[in-house]
């Protein structure tokens, strides 16, 4: 019998697209190919030895229990940790208003589940973040998007989108965008804010790079912005290591209660054995001086892609600049499509995302993401060259 056909199928999955990223993730961890594709951090700068030790300490703290079930929100030390830290940037997030997630994709999974019915309207950044975009997509969104721009969002789009439907969702990544690399300005948070505050939708900051910043000074989070109506998500993965796939997600008491209920029916909880890991690692070491080191790197990197750009690409390429973050974003001449471009590049063993597998809306071929996070500046240097040679011979 074949059992693979479209009908046999929710109607959700069949819809969506593998992400483009996971694809081509598989071909770039050929080590000889240099990839700006992903949104890898940079491998020397995991803390490998401290996380070996904080596991043994952890089995030495907790004994057997590190290997039992465990609850649903998560390990209350993290989450007090967690807490903490927000505290200190003034915002009242106390241990209870976070649940401990795998990742910050299950949030969007979690949020998916808990509020889109089938052609719900969620307003979306457009370029976005594709994760986001195939996670909504599941639960049969209809996306409503908004043009993004160096300042952040477009107002007015913004206000005619809330205006003609009743979304339940706004997602926004105001930290480093991605793919733009771009930061939302604090008149553009606060204008924001107030469309969302005429309306009872709940906007989502998704922030895995906000403590990524590297140049400029730090914005408003939209949690002191808009504290009723934000659900805020955070994750480890690009200040730690991905592997541990452990995130989080703050949100009001009444959407908390939907969402643990659907983390149950996920999964239960998250793995107990990592976080507890990842606790002793915090507890064990600096992890101001290990995030500075890591700004201190991507500003460099950044740097050495910038400059690389400028020396081989076209001058009529534009570039964003982000001011902290793991990417970059390339806007070519018009006439250019970069998807046709990675057939070449990747030839060249150079990979990199074709802009527009980010867009619900408006496409525009000629742009492309790059990460500068996962490569040695000297691998920096020689792929974008190549790539400069790809684009110019077009
Ligand atoms: C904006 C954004 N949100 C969420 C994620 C998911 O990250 P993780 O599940 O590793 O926390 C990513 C990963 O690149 C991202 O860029």
């Amino acid at each position: 019998m074949n059992t693979s056909t479209d009908k046999h199928f929710a109607q959700r999955i069949n819809n969506v697209p593998p992400s483009f990223i996971r694809e081509i993730l598989k071909v770039t961890q050929q080590s000889d190919i240099i990839s700006f594709a992903g949104g890898l951090p940079y491998e020397k700068l995991f803390p490998i030895e401290q996380i070996k030790a904080a596991s043994q300490r952890a089995f030495t703290h907790h004994g057997t229990q590190l290997l039992q079930y465990s609850n649903t929100e998560g390990d209350l030390q993290l989450r007090q940790w967690i807490a903490a830290r927000y505290q200190r940037q003034n915002l009242s997030i106390n241990a209870e208003d976070i649940l401990i997630t795998n990742g910050s994709q299950q949030a969007l999974d979690l949020l998916g589940k808990v509020f889109i019915n089938k052609g719900d309207a969620v307003v979306i950044e457009n370029p976005g973040y594709l994760g986001a975009l195939q996670a909504f997509q599941l639960y049969q969104a209809k996306f409503l998007t908004v043009s993004i721009d160096d300042n952040g969002m477009d107002i007015s789009q913004l206000q005619h989108r809330l205006a003609s439907n009743n979304s339940k969702l706004i997602y926004t990544v105001p930290n480093f965008q991605n793919p733009t690399g771009i930061s939302y300005s604090e008149d553009n948070r606060r204008a924001v804010a107030l469309e969302v505050a005429k309306t009872d939708s709940y906007l989502i900051q998704d922030d895995p790079y906000g403590e990524l910043r590297f140049s400029g000074e730090e914005k408003s989070n939209f949690m002191s912005l808009l504290p009723q109506q934000t659900i805020l998500l955070g994750s480890f993965s690009k200040t730690i290591a991905p592997a541990l796939r452990l995130g989080w997600m703050v949100a009001p008491a009444a959407v908390m209660k939907k969402l643990i209920i659907a983390k149950q029916a996920a999964d239960l909880h998250s793995s107990s054995l990592a976080q507890a890991i990842l606790y002793q690692y915090l507890q064990d070491n600096n992890v101001e001086a290990h995030l500075e080191r890591l700004c201190r790197y991507y500003g460099q990197q950044k740097i050495v892609m910038e400059n690389a750009i400028k020396r081989y690409f076209p001058k009529s390429t534009q570039v964003t600049n982000p001011e902290g973050g793991l990417f970059l974003w390339c806007r070519l001449d018009k006439k250019v499509s970069t998807s046709a471009l990675f057939k070449t590049s990747i030839q060249q063993k150079v990979a990199f995302v074709p802009g527009e597998s980010f867009y619900t809306d408006n496409i525009e071929k000629n742009t492309m993401r790059l990460n500068y996070s996962g490569a040695s500046p000297e691998r920096i240097e020689k792929g974008i060259r190549i790539l400069g040679n790809v684009i110019t011979s077009y």
